[in-house]
């Protein structure tokens, strides 16, 4: 669809206010402390698709050192700066790559690999989660665990038509402005497994008046990780883990 963006592309609102929407979404609190809880003191950690950092910094806050990698320079840039906060000898805990998650050699392995927020679900099911799997178990020690935060499949069946008009999202920006989202598009294709998803981001300055607009695409998949995850060597570890209602974090153990 034309003047529609993909998510957290350059230049998309998506990444530019991605903190600001995820401090708004309950749903994922009490997140940090579940990766935390799966790791020795001072273990070695890989955040696949690191996003902004609000995982990995908050992990190299309590002692873990973190490689976080991601495929998006904006979602990165974000990072750096949110690592170049923290006193020296945390941020040296902190180490940030660009990569792709379906095709990663980072030729060390870590004691825990983490895809924290629907990182897998942004890949379609098949090759790329074979794939991703594939690069979970690659950079594990053996007896490692490897989590994955994946959506709840039953909802993304559930999706309704949006009204294109109602504000899902209305917060205070530094500054005075406000950001506005509205879902102008969503369907679950059971075909594909995909939830499909049109945001349209608004920017409103301190006076009212817009001042950015974008139209961004965001699509989850949803399978069964199981069969892909025991291809790579990867074996469910414990149940999967409810998190706030929309997702379930499922802890895998490598050989
Ligand atoms: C919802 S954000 C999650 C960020 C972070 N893990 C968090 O919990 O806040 C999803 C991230 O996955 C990244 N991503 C998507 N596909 C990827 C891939 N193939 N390889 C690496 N990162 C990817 C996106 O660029 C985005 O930063």
């Amino acid at each position: 669809m034309p003047g529609v963006r993909p998510y957290y592309a350059p230049g998309s609102l998506s990444a530019a206010f991605y903190d600001v929407v995820t401090a708004a979404d309950g749903q994922l609190s009490g997140d940090v402390e579940l990766y935390a809880g799966l790791a020795a003191p001072g273990a070695s950690v890989l955040e696949l698709g690191v996003g902004s950092g609000r995982v990995a910094v908050a992990l190299a806050m309590r002692g873990l050192s973190v490689t976080g990698v991601d495929i998006a320079r904006p979602m990165l840039a974000q990072a750096q700066a949110r690592r170049d906060m923290l006193e020296p000898q945390a941020a040296a805990r902190v180490e940030l790559r660009q990569g792709d998650m379906t095709a990663l050699d980072l030729k060390r392995s870590f004691d825990l690999v983490i895809a924290p927020y629907f990182v897998l679900a942004h890949l379609p099911t098949g090759a790329a989660w074979r794939n991703a799997f594939k690069s979970a178990a690659r950079h594990l020690k053996p007896g490692g665990l490897a989590a994955f935060h994946l959506p709840l499949l039953s909802l993304m069946r559930r999706a309704s038509p949006p009204d294109p008009e109602a504000v899902v999202l209305n917060e205070a920006l530094d500054g005075g402005g406000r950001l506005r989202l509205y879902v102008r598009e969503r369907r679950f294709r059971e075909d594909v497994g995909r939830l499909e998803q049109v945001i349209d981001y608004e920017e409103v300055d301190a006076r009212g008046a817009a001042a950015r607009r974008s139209s961004e695409r965001l699509a989850y998949y949803m399978a069964d990780p199981e069969p892909l995850a025991a291809e790579a060597g990867l074996r469910l570890d414990r149940p999967a883990i409810p998190l706030g209602g929309v997702g379930e974090v499922w802890v895998f153990r490598k050989a």
